[in-house]
């Protein structure tokens, strides 16, 4: 058997370093999902195209399965698991779940960082803003309406 290449990339996950190597073919996704066990954001498409694998890269939204995991060396990386703290949910999470914000679910982490994202740099946005930073998450429960109701609600909490 062949060994595959490597790179060694050391980053902050949740707020904690971690070290390890990866396969250069590696994304982001497979780093968290298949090598730390992260497996709150989700393999939907696993091409860019329906948003369940959102996190934050150094605040920023990113598809995890579109970003090579090499790239990550020296960033900061936030996921779902990453925003409760202390036992209670962040107020995105419980907008969500307070809203009916999914059915299935398997959208709702992508959709959550999305909106977490959001409203960390625009706290109050319009319908038209929200709809426009969500635009990248699919939603396949068709969950849209409960969906715009759980960040409109997370916004009003914070005003
Ligand atoms: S799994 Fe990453 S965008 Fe669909
Ligand atoms: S709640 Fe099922 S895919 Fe969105």
């Amino acid at each position: 058997m062949t060994d595959l290449p490597t790179v060694a990339i050391t980053f902050t996950v949740n707020g904690v370093a971690r070290t390890l190597e990866a396969a250069h073919h590696w994304s982001l996704l497979d780093v968290l999902r298949d090598a730390l066990g992260l497996t709150g954001s989700k393999r939907g498409c696993d091409r860019g195209e329906c948003g369940s694998c959102t996190v934050l890269l150094d605040g920023k939204p990113f598809n995890a399965c579109q970003v090579l995991a090499a790239r990550i060396d020296g960033a900061s990386v936030l996921t779902i698991e990453g925003l409760a703290s202390g036992g209670r949910l962040s107020g995105v999470q419980q907008a969500f779940l307070d809203e009916d914000g999914g059915q299935c679910g398997f959208c709702t982490p992508g959709f959550v960082m999305a909106s977490y994202a959001l409203l960390s740099s625009n706290p109050s946005p319009t319908d038209a803003e929200i709809r426009e930073a969500l635009s990248g998450n699919l939603c396949r429960c068709n969950a849209y309406g409960r969906i715009l109701a759980s960040v409109r609600a997370a916004a009003h909490r914070n005003e």
